[in-house]
């Protein structure tokens, strides 16, 4: 955890700097960029346009330094129970190979689950497993929600391809519609389920699964052959058994693998169905490159230590309201949603590791969608309003062999929203600007920019496997990181318990009527109401 002294000191280090231009320090210091430019693992950072000096990255340094993120680092990847209210280790790092050597029973556990995905996904895609009418499979269903959907839904869109081993489709939500819309215009004898919960209780994936079931055997798929069309990915197999699949169809996974983690484990089963298992084995190369990275490099120089440094320095120092992801890049437009989940529900916390109120702020907000698309809609108030912001714009510098062209354009609107967020539009050109347009001086306020806006931009060759995985896998240590500087527990999530217990008591109520009583007097008859409505 940062330390009384560091925290005093970047206090001051944040009143020194709110004043200056990030702009002028660009135009002063020619070295700026490589100075403030990091790589690893196939991406490169460039810091250049944060709100930062080489003093305040001086005290972020140290900061670093007295919260130990380099040993916390050690702690994590080699099983220290960091999840202290759920009793267990988060070693997400393990699924790709990250210090098996300290681990070798677990090692050997993912090895073997490796083994029996790579061998499922191959008889899929040869033809050796088929469906219950003797057709090969040409579409694949991942139902899941929270972690066991937004990584993998993430990385299929990343990775999408003319022609994809299977078609991959998605349902999370247990609004039937969104079952519906999926299943419409799929052939039941050539889809595959793969059903995806950590631990086979969540009630939107059972429901979508009792679902997508009867689906298959109302098309004539029989109970018999039902095994042939389910997989399951859980930690409770003996659920997965009640529900009617066997030991054979289930992929473990283990509580030592967070949800919002777990991608890499056989929650990503249905990256290597969609897009072969090569694909797969090249995204947990890249995150484990990423780790490596991680391991070896220095603060100033290790990527996602400086994510995170950066995330405090904007959020607790600069006091930035929000943080948003900006990928340019169609591929990412679920970035966003899956990092939502991994920052919120990873740093959305109030308390320290021992119970202590924290009373600065802990994660940012976190928002954002594919470039360009958000220009036509709240960069607006970005540039205008009165909020203050950081950003991760995400600029893959190549796009395959599609149209050189529009990739140029969307090329040229990541660059211009980037600069327009450092250098905004100043009074004197705001007043040049009226007079230009025949209007008078009072209203060149209107359109005056402040710009001065942190923001890093995240550069990778193309978004491919390895890049991906190494993306995700940054995240991810940011995350970790940013939680031991601000000394909660990244792991757990408690605000969302509630929900799910408070969920079933309504359920039982909407259900039989009873225990209006117990509830408050809006919810009480908001819940009457419903019950009206479906009467
Ligand atoms: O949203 C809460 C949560 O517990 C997440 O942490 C998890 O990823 C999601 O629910 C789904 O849980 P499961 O994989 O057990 O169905």
């Amino acid at each position: 955890m940062l330390q009384s002294s560091d925290h005093a000191i970047l206090l001051s280090e944040a009143e020194r700097l709110r004043p200056k231009s990030v702009a002028t320090f660009l135009d002063q210091n020619s070295d700026r960029v490589s100075q403030l430019t990091i790589t690893g693992a196939g991406l490169t950072l460039d810091a250049s346009k944060q709100m930062i000096d080489e003093q305040a990255l001086g005290a972020l340094a140290a900061s670093a330094a007295g919260a130990d993120l380099a040993g916390a680092y050690e702690r994590l990847i080699t099983g220290g129970e960091v999840n202290i209210t759920e009793v267990r280790a988060a070693l997400h790092t393990l699924l790709r190979g990250t210090a098996q050597d300290a681990l070798p029973a677990l090692a050997g556990e993912v090895t073997a689950t490796l083994r029996r995905m790579r061998a499922a996904t191959e008889a899929i895609h040869s033809g050796d497993h088929v469906g219950a009418s003797g057709q090969c499979f040409t579409d694949v269903i991942n139902i899941g929600i929270g972690g066991s959907d937004l990584g993998p839904r993430m990385v299929c869109r990343a990775l999408d391809d003319a022609s994809p081993k299977l078609k991959t489709h998605f349902i999370s939500n247990v609004d039937p519609h969104d079952l519906d819309v999926v299943t419409r215009d799929l052939n039941p004898q050539t889809t595959l389920l793969v059903i995806c919960s950590k631990t086979f209780t969540t009630e939107e994936t059972l429901t979508n699964a009792q679902r997508a079931r009867s689906w298959l055997v109302d098309s004539g798929v029989s109970e018999r052959s039902l095994g042939q069309h389910v997989f399951a990915v859980t930690t409770n197999l003996s659920a997965a058994a009640e529900f009617g699949i066997g030991e054979d169809a289930c992929f473990p996974i283990w509580d030592w693998v967070g949800g919002r983690y777990s991608v890499w484990s056989a929650i990503g089963l249905v990256i290597a169905l969609g897009f072969g298992w090569s694909t797969f084995a090249s995204f947990l190369a890249g995150a484990k490159a990423m780790d490596e990275h991680t391991r070896a490099a220095e603060c100033t120089e290790n990527m996602p230590m400086m994510m995170a440094l950066l995330e405090l320095w904007n959020t607790r120092y600069l006091n930035t309201e929000t943080h948003l992801v900006l990928p340019y890049s169609q591929r990412l437009k679920h970035l966003a949603d899956f990092l939502q989940q991994l920052t919120m529900e990873s740093n959305g916390k109030r308390v320290t590791l021992d119970g202590q109120a924290i009373n600065e702020v802990t994660a940012p907000v976190l928002w954002g969608s594919a470039g360009t698309i958000g220009q036509h809609s709240y960069y607006q108030l970005l540039h205008q309003g009165n909020r203050r912001f950081s950003a991760d714009i995400v600029l893959p510098l190549t796009n395959g062999d599609v149209d050189k062209d529009a990739h140029r354009k969307l090329a040229s609107n990541g660059l211009a929203q980037s600069r327009a967020f450092l250098i905004g539009r100043s009074a004197e050109e705001s007043k040049a600007l009226a007079a230009d347009k025949g209007l008078p001086s009072e209203l060149a306020p209107h359109f005056e920019i402040p710009g001065n806006h942190p923001h890093s931009t995240l550069v990778m060759e193309s978004i491919n496997p390895q890049t991906v995985g190494a993306l995700i896998a940054a995240y991810e240590h940011k995350t970790y990181f940013l939680s031991v500087l601000m000394g909660l527990n990244a792991f757990d999530q408690w605000g969302v318990e509630l929900g799910k217990i408070i969920g079933k008591q309504i359920l039982a109520t909407l259900e039989s009527g009873e225990g209006l009583d117990d509830l408050d007097a809006s919810t009480a008859a908001l819940a009457a109401a419903w019950r009206e409505a479906n009467s």
